[in-house]
């Protein structure tokens, strides 16, 4: 509860399905976060269907999820998550506060900042970790401590700093336009392919296929060690068949298409290096590529623009009428940056990592 006469704070049931009967207020919950994102971004490449939503919202032995949606004199104006990661050592809480533009500036920020701390001290976490998207705006800039990339110091900024918090990392997300030519596409694959002869592509639609659940575990576990997170803290994730099976589920149960493209090498089997492509039910909506990694010894073969570029060439027979592909990478994070860069992915937008360290 909180203090601001006619708001509520009212814990989000997960239905089962969307069709349940108590299913009206998650309904709610994804129609007012698909509002805020078009909000702030000015388009709907972020929206998602309830039912393609609802997988992600379950906890798991994995992670804990707290939501709440925020009601005023009875409509829902936003939402509120903390997230509690389950990785052995992990000591951080990752949460959301996203309400409408027209409630902003009246404290329900900060009444639903106090519940989110409030839960992160419960569940014995100390490292708060939020990400927002900072839009372009004139006036004074922040930058963080990687040295790359800065945000204007916005409505969203200034709550944050009001809270305590530092920024650590700038993200930029860019999007590759579908609609236009490949050349560029195929021309990298072949350099791509001609640097890469010890490895080939290996491409599968969600379920992975048993003979590639291990090393593809193997490469998700090193999406947690191996990519730059400046002083964001995560804790090392294990991946084992069974976390694959629930992470492919997400997607395939409500009829999400997940693609991955990876470099296997020749000689050993080893999966090497992978490319994640996402796109819903409505295959006219943007793409989203989700992890990419380079096994870190197997870097300096091409195996980045190998995977990317064999999944973008794939991708126009899997989802011809998606108009981009949106992706997200740390601003510091230069070798993949000229990958993206080379390939024709444009910047967008860019987000703030926010951080605060609870005293004990
Ligand atoms: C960031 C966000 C959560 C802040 O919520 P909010 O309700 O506007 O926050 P508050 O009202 O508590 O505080 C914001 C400002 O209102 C002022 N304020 C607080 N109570 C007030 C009141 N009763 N009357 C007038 N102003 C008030 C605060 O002093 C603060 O001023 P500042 O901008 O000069 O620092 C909201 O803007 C939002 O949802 N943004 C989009 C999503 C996002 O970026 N979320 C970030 C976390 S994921």
């Amino acid at each position: 509860m909180n203090t601001i006469t006619g708001v509520e704070f009212r814990p989000l049931v997960i239905p089962a399905s969307v069709d349940a009967a108590d299913a009206a207020d998650f309904i709610a919950m994804v129609d007012v976060r698909n509002e805020i994102y078009r909000e702030i971004s000015g388009h709907g490449d972020e929206a998602i269907t309830a039912a393609e939503l609802l997988p992600h919202y379950r906890s798991s032995e994995h992670q804990i999820r707290n939501f709440w949606i925020v009601l005023q004199d009875d409509e829902v104006v936003g939402r509120i998550g903390v997230d509690i990661p389950l990785d052995e050592g992990s000591t951080s809480a990752i949460w959301i506060i996203e309400l409408l533009r027209r409630t902003w500036s009246r404290g329900i920020g900060s009444a639903a900042y106090e519940l989110v701390e409030r839960t992160a001290q419960d569940s014995g976490r100390t490292v708060l970790q939020s990400w927002a998207e900072h839009p372009a705006a004139a006036g004074p800039r922040l930058a963080p401590p990687t040295g790359f990339g800065s945000i204007p110091e916005d409505h969203a900024a200034r709550f944050y700093l009001r809270h305590g918090y530092t920024l650590e990392q700038v993200e930029r997300s860019s999007a590759f336009d579908l609609t236009g030519s490949f050349a560029e596409v195929e021309r990298l694959l072949s350099v791509a392919q001609a640097a890469s002869g010890d490895y080939r592509v290996v491409q599968w639609f969600a379920p992975t296929p048993a003979e590639h659940v291990d090393g593809y575990a193997w490469m998700k576990s090193r999406m947690s060690t191996d990519t730059p997170t400046g002083a964001m803290e995560f804790a090392e994730e294990a991946w084992d068949a069974g976390r694959i099976a629930e992470h492919d589920a997400r997607y395939t149960d409500v009829g999400r298409t997940l693609l991955v493209t990876a470099a296997q090498h020749v000689a050993t089997g080893e999966l090497c290096a992978f490319n994640e492509l996402v796109i819903g039910n409505d295959r006219t909506e943007a793409s989203h590529q989700e992890d990419t990694l380079v096994l870190k010894e197997h870097r300096g073969h091409k195996l980045g623009t190998l995977v990317k570029c064999a999944g973008l060439l794939a991708w126009r027979d899997v989802a011809p009428a998606s108009p981009r592909v949106i992706t997200y990478n740390a601003e510091e994070n230069r070798p993949m940056l000229d990958i993206n860069e080379a390939i024709g992915f444009a910047p967008i937008a860019y987000d703030g990592a926010w951080k605060k360290v609870l005293d004990v």
